[in-house]
């Protein structure tokens, strides 16, 4: 079966799975090349298989030898089709990760749910005894609660309505997208799933199993941006989540005291993953950021950024370095005066004829391909792909 990209909006329908593993290898190959550094040796990764938590996965295990447990919700081979690119992502960093001599599980399911928990705390018992540090990293429009209510995040404004050029990734065009004011319940809602309730439970639930080890950290990510996004990001229902999540950390870090642990929030900078590009408007800002953060020589890519959060600002010489609110700022670049004041240059003269001649999206398009295995330089895409052989892989 020869495999092309079914794209459909800003959603990719399928992945390449021969892809993927180029794509998985070239961060390792990445981590590699940044030489090692003195990290936590037991991991649990929640959102491990794709952005941000497959980046930190990648990093600590091939950067400072860490041992994984990832936790994720993808799908396999079925009647429907081959599955997602992080099922494939899942078991291509776990052959690696084995292959370097470390322990990486995967276990794939509902991370809101207590079953999970529950398996999750049996996994580590068993395989790692305790965990060092716990990355909370996931990206979700849905939660079920524990009574089966089902909980939608949207990505609605505040105030006034907002509307702007936004990214169509399937045609390569820009189209007029707005976001409403979200109503009190919509706001409630997103903060339900993407705040930090949940994170708060998987602490509680691992430290009363006695999961966690002396000293334990747990980070959650987070985005904050220039005040240009503000209707966007900060002031949508989404940054009322996040608003929830630095203050969980304050929690948190309270409850880990008992074990001489913290909780930190890692405020990342703006990047192209299968969460991000779903988002009305902001896509253009990121497309507009990339070329001016490359022309300066400052881009970073998901496993950049988590290669220096590890070893230059959780577990480097300086140890944690965060601000007073329990913030590690890994937007430091993106938020540099020099460079907003170029994106807020660009951005009013963007129109659907020009957009390529203004920004990198050319490189937003290419990492968004890449993301679901296709465009890696070294693949045969033309060379068919054995589906049979694939449908043997288990995660
Ligand atoms: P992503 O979509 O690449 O990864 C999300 C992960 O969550 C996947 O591994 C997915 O399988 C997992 N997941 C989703 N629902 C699940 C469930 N019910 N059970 C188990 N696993 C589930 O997204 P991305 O961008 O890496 O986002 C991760 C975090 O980073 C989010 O909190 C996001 O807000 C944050 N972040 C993202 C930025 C960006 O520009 N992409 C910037 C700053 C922060
Ligand atoms: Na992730």
């Amino acid at each position: 079966m020869i495999i092309t990209p079914q794209i459909q909006g800003c959603v990719a329908r399928n992945c390449h799975p021969i892809g993927c593993r180029a794509a998985v290898q070239q961060q390792i190959a990445s981590v590699r090349a940044a030489g090692p550094f003195n990290g936590p040796k037991r991991v649990l990764v929640l959102g491990a298989s794709s952005g941000f938590g497959l980046a930190s996965r990648i990093a600590l295990t091939f950067g400072a030898g860490a041992d994984t447990i990832g936790i994720s919700f993808e799908r396999g081979p079925s009647d429907k089709g081959l599955g997602s690119a992080g099922w494939y992502n899942n078991i291509w960093f776990r052959q690696a990760a084995e292959q370097a001599g470390r322990i990486a599980i995967n276990l794939i399911g509902d991370a809101f749910s207590d079953t999970m928990r529950q398996q999750a705390i049996e996994t580590i018992r068993q395989q790692l005894g305790q965990v060092d540090l716990v990355i909370y990293s996931l990206a979700s429009g849905i939660r079920v609660l524990a009574d089966g209510t089902q909980v939608r995040s949207v990505l609605k404004t505040t105030g006034q309505p907002f509307s702007g050029w936004g990214l169509d990734l399937e045609r390569d065009a820009l189209v007029q997208q707005s976001l409403a004011p979200a109503t009190p319940e919509e706001i409630r809602d997103t903060v339900t799933v993407m705040g930090g309730e949940d994170w708060q439970l998987w602490l509680q639930a691992l430290q009363q199993a006695d999961c966690l080890a002396p000293g334990a950290q747990t980070v959650a990510y987070s985005y904050i941006g220039p005040e240009s996004t503000y209707p966007l990001y900060r002031d949508g229902t989404i940054g009322y989540a996040k608003e929830h999540l630095h203050a969980t950390a304050e929690t948190i870090n309270l409850q880990l005291a008992q074990i001489g642990g913290h909780a930190w929030v890692s405020v990342c900078k703006a990047l192209v993953t299968k969460a991000s590009a779903y988002i009305p408007v902001l896509p253009v800002y990121l497309g507009l950021l990339m070329g001016v953060m490359k022309e300066r020589g400052v881009h970073e890519g998901c496993i950049e950024q988590m290669q220096r959060l590890f070893a230059g600002k959780m577990y480097g010489p300086n140890g944690v370095v965060a601000d007073g609110n329990r913030l590690i700022r890994m937007d430091d670049h993106e938020l540099d005066p020099a460079i907003q004041a170029a994106v807020s240059a660009l951005w009013p003269k963007v129109t659907p004829d020009n957009f390529h001649a203004l920004g990198d999206f050319a490189g937003l398009r290419r990492d968004f391909m890449q993301l679901n295995g296709f465009e890696l330089t070294g693949v045969d895409y033309g060379a068919p792909v054995d589906v049979a052989s694939l449908t043997e892989l288990i995660p």
